[in-house]
Protein backbone atom coordinates (compact mmCIF):
# COMPACT_ATOMS: atom_id res chain seq x y z
CA UNK A 1 0.00 0.00 0.00
CA UNK A 2 1.59 2.96 -1.22
CA UNK A 3 0.32 6.91 0.36
CA UNK A 4 0.39 9.21 -2.60
CA UNK A 5 -1.09 12.65 -2.01
CA UNK A 6 -2.06 15.11 -5.03
CA UNK A 7 -1.81 18.83 -4.16
CA UNK A 8 -3.36 21.52 -6.23
CA UNK A 9 -3.58 25.18 -5.29
CA UNK A 10 -7.43 27.43 -5.51
CA UNK A 11 -7.29 30.45 -4.09
CA UNK A 12 -9.61 33.53 -5.57
CA UNK A 13 -11.25 32.62 -8.39
CA UNK A 14 -9.79 29.12 -8.82
CA UNK A 15 -12.23 27.96 -6.13
CA UNK A 16 -14.67 27.77 -9.06
CA UNK A 17 -12.66 24.51 -10.26
CA UNK A 18 -12.06 22.49 -6.91
CA UNK A 19 -14.74 20.44 -6.34
CA UNK A 20 -14.85 19.12 -9.94
CA UNK A 21 -11.36 18.87 -10.34
CA UNK A 22 -11.62 16.56 -6.93
CA UNK A 23 -14.58 14.44 -7.15
CA UNK A 24 -12.98 13.28 -10.63
CA UNK A 25 -9.12 12.83 -8.99
CA UNK A 26 -11.40 10.43 -6.32
CA UNK A 27 -13.12 8.59 -8.98
CA UNK A 28 -10.01 8.13 -11.72
CA UNK A 29 -6.30 9.35 -9.79
CA UNK A 30 -4.46 5.86 -8.68
CA UNK A 31 -8.02 4.85 -7.50
CA UNK A 32 -6.86 0.91 -7.42
CA UNK A 33 -6.95 -0.41 -3.65
CA UNK A 34 -3.20 -0.58 -4.10
CA UNK A 35 -2.81 3.15 -3.11
CA UNK A 36 -4.26 5.56 -0.40
CA UNK A 37 -4.49 8.71 -1.95
CA UNK A 38 -5.40 12.04 -0.17
CA UNK A 39 -5.31 15.75 -0.95
CA UNK A 40 -3.84 18.49 -0.30
CA UNK A 41 -5.52 21.91 -1.03
CA UNK A 42 -3.29 25.12 -0.90
CA UNK A 43 -6.49 27.77 -0.19
CA UNK A 44 -7.23 31.25 0.89
CA UNK A 45 -10.50 30.61 1.91
CA UNK A 46 -10.77 26.71 3.40
CA UNK A 47 -14.22 26.99 3.98
CA UNK A 48 -15.01 26.75 -0.13
CA UNK A 49 -12.85 23.45 -0.18
CA UNK A 50 -15.25 19.79 -0.16
CA UNK A 51 -15.08 18.96 3.18
CA UNK A 52 -14.17 15.15 3.16
CA UNK A 53 -11.82 12.78 5.57
CA UNK A 54 -9.16 12.38 2.82
CA UNK A 55 -8.81 16.42 1.87
CA UNK A 56 -6.53 18.00 3.66
CA UNK A 57 -6.18 22.19 3.54
CA UNK A 58 -3.27 24.64 4.09
CA UNK A 59 -4.07 28.08 4.21
CA UNK A 60 -2.32 30.47 1.20
CA UNK A 61 -2.80 34.04 0.30
CA UNK A 62 -4.51 34.89 -2.75
CA UNK A 63 -1.88 37.49 -4.73
CA UNK A 64 -2.22 38.93 -7.79
CA UNK A 65 -1.08 37.18 -10.94
CA UNK A 66 1.52 35.44 -11.83
CA UNK A 67 2.25 35.00 -8.14
CA UNK A 68 -0.62 32.13 -7.51
CA UNK A 69 1.83 29.89 -10.01
CA UNK A 70 5.23 31.18 -9.51
CA UNK A 71 5.03 30.51 -6.07
CA UNK A 72 3.69 27.07 -5.81
CA UNK A 73 7.05 26.03 -4.62
CA UNK A 74 7.31 28.24 -1.75
CA UNK A 75 3.45 26.64 -1.20
CA UNK A 76 4.39 22.96 -0.97
CA UNK A 77 7.23 23.45 1.10
CA UNK A 78 5.66 25.46 3.84
CA UNK A 79 3.82 22.22 4.29
CA UNK A 80 7.50 20.01 3.83
CA UNK A 81 6.94 17.67 6.82
CA UNK A 82 3.30 16.69 5.88
CA UNK A 83 4.65 15.98 2.06
CA UNK A 84 7.39 14.04 3.80
CA UNK A 85 4.99 11.43 5.26
CA UNK A 86 4.19 10.09 1.48
CA UNK A 87 5.71 8.01 -0.93
CA UNK A 88 4.23 10.01 -3.88
CA UNK A 89 3.59 13.58 -4.52
CA UNK A 90 1.60 14.95 -7.23
CA UNK A 91 0.60 18.13 -8.52
CA UNK A 92 -2.33 18.78 -10.62
CA UNK A 93 -3.49 22.55 -11.53
CA UNK A 94 -6.99 23.18 -10.45
CA UNK A 95 -8.31 23.50 -13.59
CA UNK A 96 -8.38 20.50 -14.94
CA UNK A 97 -10.60 17.15 -15.25
CA UNK A 98 -9.70 13.50 -14.57
CA UNK A 99 -11.72 11.95 -17.31
CA UNK A 100 -10.20 8.60 -17.64
CA UNK A 101 -8.57 6.09 -15.01
CA UNK A 102 -4.98 7.58 -14.21
CA UNK A 103 -2.92 4.49 -12.85
CA UNK A 104 0.31 2.96 -12.26
CA UNK A 105 1.51 4.14 -15.52
CA UNK A 106 2.44 7.30 -13.90
CA UNK A 107 4.50 5.80 -11.05
CA UNK A 108 8.43 5.87 -11.38
CA UNK A 109 12.12 5.43 -9.06
CA UNK A 110 12.26 9.46 -9.20
CA UNK A 111 10.05 12.21 -10.84
CA UNK A 112 7.29 12.34 -13.26
CA UNK A 113 6.19 15.44 -16.30
CA UNK A 114 4.15 15.96 -18.66
CA UNK A 115 5.05 16.69 -22.23
CA UNK A 116 3.28 19.48 -22.92
CA UNK A 117 0.60 19.16 -25.95
CA UNK A 118 1.56 23.18 -27.78
CA UNK A 119 5.13 21.04 -28.02
CA UNK A 120 5.33 17.42 -28.36
CA UNK A 121 6.32 17.97 -31.97
CA UNK A 122 8.05 20.93 -32.09
CA UNK A 123 11.63 21.62 -32.84
CA UNK A 124 14.01 22.30 -29.51
CA UNK A 125 14.50 25.94 -30.56
CA UNK A 126 10.66 26.23 -30.91
CA UNK A 127 9.84 25.21 -27.14
CA UNK A 128 9.31 28.53 -25.07
CA UNK A 129 12.01 28.12 -22.44
CA UNK A 130 13.34 31.11 -20.84
CA UNK A 131 16.01 32.71 -23.24
CA UNK A 132 17.23 35.22 -20.90
CA UNK A 133 20.58 34.67 -19.78
CA UNK A 134 20.01 36.18 -16.70
CA UNK A 135 17.50 34.35 -15.27
CA UNK A 136 18.19 31.32 -13.52
CA UNK A 137 15.65 29.58 -15.91
CA UNK A 138 17.98 30.25 -19.16
CA UNK A 139 17.84 27.10 -21.22
CA UNK A 140 20.59 27.75 -24.72
CA UNK A 141 19.18 27.89 -27.76
CA UNK A 142 20.14 24.26 -29.32
CA UNK A 143 19.75 22.37 -25.84
CA UNK A 144 17.22 20.48 -24.11
CA UNK A 145 14.97 17.57 -24.84
CA UNK A 146 11.43 18.25 -23.86
CA UNK A 147 9.23 21.13 -23.35
CA UNK A 148 6.99 20.18 -20.15
CA UNK A 149 3.89 21.28 -19.08
CA UNK A 150 3.30 23.13 -15.26
CA UNK A 151 -0.08 21.28 -14.98
CA UNK A 152 0.96 17.88 -14.12
CA UNK A 153 3.34 16.61 -12.37
CA UNK A 154 5.24 14.81 -9.67
CA UNK A 155 6.99 11.64 -8.47
CA UNK A 156 8.92 9.56 -5.71
CA UNK A 157 8.21 12.30 -2.27
CA UNK A 158 12.19 12.91 -2.08
CA UNK A 159 12.70 13.56 -5.24
CA UNK A 160 10.20 16.50 -5.97
CA UNK A 161 10.60 17.64 -2.71
CA UNK A 162 14.45 17.68 -3.47
CA UNK A 163 13.17 19.50 -6.71
CA UNK A 164 10.69 21.97 -5.04
CA UNK A 165 13.90 23.59 -3.05
CA UNK A 166 16.18 24.39 -6.01
CA UNK A 167 13.28 25.83 -8.03
CA UNK A 168 12.10 27.83 -5.04
CA UNK A 169 16.02 28.97 -4.40
CA UNK A 170 16.12 29.65 -8.26
CA UNK A 171 12.75 31.88 -8.12
CA UNK A 172 13.90 33.83 -5.34
CA UNK A 173 17.32 34.66 -6.84
CA UNK A 174 15.77 35.51 -10.04
CA UNK A 175 13.14 38.00 -7.92
CA UNK A 176 16.15 39.32 -6.07
CA UNK A 177 16.93 40.65 -9.45
CA UNK A 178 13.56 41.61 -10.41
CA UNK A 179 12.80 38.55 -13.02
CA UNK A 180 10.61 36.31 -13.74
CA UNK A 181 11.08 33.81 -16.50
CA UNK A 182 8.57 34.13 -18.98
CA UNK A 183 6.47 31.25 -18.07
CA UNK A 184 7.37 31.30 -14.51
CA UNK A 185 7.21 28.09 -12.65
CA UNK A 186 7.26 26.41 -15.63
CA UNK A 187 9.99 27.86 -17.37
CA UNK A 188 12.13 26.64 -13.57
CA UNK A 189 10.68 23.22 -13.87
CA UNK A 190 11.93 22.60 -17.46
CA UNK A 191 15.13 24.59 -16.53
CA UNK A 192 15.03 21.49 -13.77
CA UNK A 193 14.66 19.04 -15.81
CA UNK A 194 17.49 19.85 -18.39
CA UNK A 195 19.47 20.98 -15.93
CA UNK A 196 19.69 18.57 -12.45
CA UNK A 197 17.39 15.31 -13.43
CA UNK A 198 15.37 14.34 -16.17
CA UNK A 199 11.62 12.86 -15.69
CA UNK A 200 11.99 8.82 -14.79
CA UNK A 201 8.94 8.81 -16.66
CA UNK A 202 7.83 11.43 -19.37
CA UNK A 203 4.08 11.04 -19.67
CA UNK A 204 2.73 11.83 -23.19
CA UNK A 205 0.24 15.15 -23.41
CA UNK A 206 -3.10 12.73 -22.25
CA UNK A 207 -2.32 14.08 -19.02
CA UNK A 208 -2.52 17.50 -19.96
CA UNK A 209 -5.11 17.83 -22.46
CA UNK A 210 -6.38 21.25 -23.61
CA UNK A 211 -10.07 21.31 -23.97
CA UNK A 212 -9.41 24.45 -26.44
CA UNK A 213 -10.30 23.99 -30.24
CA UNK A 214 -6.91 24.06 -31.60
CA UNK A 215 -5.91 20.84 -29.46
CA UNK A 216 -8.72 18.62 -31.12
CA UNK A 217 -7.32 16.54 -33.21
CA UNK A 218 -3.94 15.75 -30.91
CA UNK A 219 -3.46 12.27 -31.29
CA UNK A 220 -3.68 11.65 -27.72
CA UNK A 221 -5.97 9.97 -25.83
CA UNK A 222 -7.50 12.54 -23.05
CA UNK A 223 -7.27 11.35 -19.12
CA UNK A 224 -6.58 14.86 -17.86
CA UNK A 225 -8.17 17.76 -19.33
CA UNK A 226 -6.84 21.20 -18.69
CA UNK A 227 -10.13 22.75 -19.08
CA UNK A 228 -10.24 25.82 -21.59
CA UNK A 229 -10.70 28.85 -18.61
CA UNK A 230 -10.99 32.45 -19.67
CA UNK A 231 -7.70 33.33 -18.30
CA UNK A 232 -8.48 37.08 -18.51
CA UNK A 233 -11.13 37.17 -16.64
CA UNK A 234 -9.47 34.56 -13.76
CA UNK A 235 -6.81 36.09 -13.20
CA UNK A 236 -7.97 40.12 -13.27
C1 LIG B 1 -2.55 28.25 -12.58
C2 LIG B 1 -3.47 27.07 -12.63
C3 LIG B 1 -4.40 27.10 -11.45
C4 LIG B 1 -3.69 27.22 -10.12
C5 LIG B 1 -2.61 28.31 -10.20
C6 LIG B 1 -1.68 28.26 -8.99
O1 LIG B 1 -1.66 28.17 -13.66
O2 LIG B 1 -4.16 27.06 -13.84
O3 LIG B 1 -5.14 25.90 -11.43
O4 LIG B 1 -3.11 25.98 -9.79
O5 LIG B 1 -1.82 28.19 -11.39
O6 LIG B 1 -0.62 27.41 -9.19
C1 LIG C 1 0.38 27.66 -23.30
C2 LIG C 1 -0.17 27.43 -21.89
C3 LIG C 1 0.67 28.18 -20.90
C4 LIG C 1 2.14 27.81 -21.07
C5 LIG C 1 2.56 28.06 -22.51
C6 LIG C 1 4.01 27.72 -22.75
O1 LIG C 1 -0.31 26.83 -24.21
O2 LIG C 1 -1.49 27.89 -21.82
O3 LIG C 1 0.26 27.86 -19.60
O4 LIG C 1 2.34 26.46 -20.76
O5 LIG C 1 1.74 27.32 -23.38
O6 LIG C 1 4.40 28.16 -24.02
MN1 LIG D 1 -4.07 25.58 -15.67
Amino acid sequence: MSKVLLITIATGKYHSFIESMLGSAREFFLSSESHEVNFLVFTDNPTLIPDHSDIYTSVWDHRPWPYPTLLRYHAFLSQKDFLSDYDCLFYCDADMLFVAPVGDEILADGLVATIHPGFYNKHINDFSYERNENSTAYIPYGLGENYYAGGFNGGRSADFIEMCKVIKHNIDVDHSKDIIAEWHDESQLNKYFYDVVSPAKKLDPSYCFPEADWAKDLPFDKKLIALDKNHEELRA
